[in-house]
């Protein structure tokens, strides 16, 4: 499975506008959604057949770049297309049944099953939340920077575990579980708050899809958006709630762009 040669899948988010187009191998690019002008210039010089666009920005586009209409495609849609693409260019074996969690500047959480992809639930924690708190608390702008703070950081200093609570045991909860975040506040190092930013939002988020992955019976769950490029502390919580709570999790190297795949594929048909 892959998507046509001559097609652009775009999509455009509340924060980045993520761009592909398969050449040789997947060509994939993000930009801010401030830059849509860029984004539609550079599409102009790869000189598609097909553009097909998705997300909130969408509407953004105009309706058609150097000369070739502009697609609008659903964006649910275009996640559960995208999805089974990049995971067989990866070799990840997918189950009939599973949840897809767009893990953008909010949480979407979305059903995927034969009968097709719908919303399930979400949550307002997300790659927004990370930026807005990492810069309050830290004055970091960059997501890069706070990826990279948060992967170095310790955030047991800064939650209170169960552990601090009941230091004998004598409850039936792991004593490494966190028990309130930002409750300790013993290490306010800028390292250690990255860290427990990320663990506020990859519990809370996790926990939410483990309960929806236990109502609609599905045993994966499937993370993907920008918010987990190159953010391996986040990947690490997800994984370890997700899994803590009874379902498996998995990650995709380019799980940002299962939109922009996903409304390339959708163009076809
Ligand atoms: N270069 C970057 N600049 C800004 N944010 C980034 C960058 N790289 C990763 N991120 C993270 O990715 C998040 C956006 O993820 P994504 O692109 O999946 O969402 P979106 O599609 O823009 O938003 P939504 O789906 O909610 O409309 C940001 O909130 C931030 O945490
Ligand atoms: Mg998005």
């Amino acid at each position: 499975m892959s998507i046509p040669r001559s097609t652009v899948g775009i999509d455009a988010g509340a924060t980045l506008c993520k761009v592909v187009h398969q050449e040789k191998t997947l060509w994939t690019r993000s930009y801010s959604s401030k830059e849509i002008e860029r984004v539609s210039e550079e599409v102009a010089r790869v000189g598609a057949r097909r553009i097909a666009v998705t997300g909130g920005g969408a509407h953004r586009f105009a309706d058609e770049i150097d000369g070739v209409p502009v697609r609008r495609v659903p964006e649910f849609e275009a996640w559960g297309r995208g999805a089974p693409i990049l995971a067989s260019k990866e070799g990840v074996k997918l189950p009939p049944g599973y949840l897809l969690v767009s893990l953008g500047t909010g949480t979407s959480v979305l059903g995927v099953d034969g009968a097709g992809v719908r919303r399930v639930g979400g949550t307002a924690l997300g790659g927004g939340t990370l930026l807005g708190l990492g810069w309050l608390l830290l004055r970091v702008d960059s997501f890069e920077k706070l990826a990279e703070l948060a992967a170095e950081g310790d955030r047991r200093p800064v939650d209170l575990l169960v552990g601090d609570i009941y230091p004998h045991g004598g409850i039936p909860l792991p004593l490494e579980l966190t028990a309130s975040n930002f409750a300790k506040l013993e290490s306010t190092c800028p390292a250690d708050l990255a860290s427990a930013i990320v663990g506020l939002i990859g519990e809370n988020v996790a926990l939410i899809c483990a309960a929806l992955a236990r109502e609609s019976g599905a045993e994966l769950v499937l993370y993907c958006g920008s918010t987990l490029s190159h953010n391996p502390a986040l990947q690490q919580v997800l994984a370890a709630v997700t899994r803590m709570s009874g379902r498996d999790a998995r990650f995709l190297p380019d799980g940002a762009y299962c939109g922009a795949v996903g409304a390339a594929a959708l163009a076809e048909g």
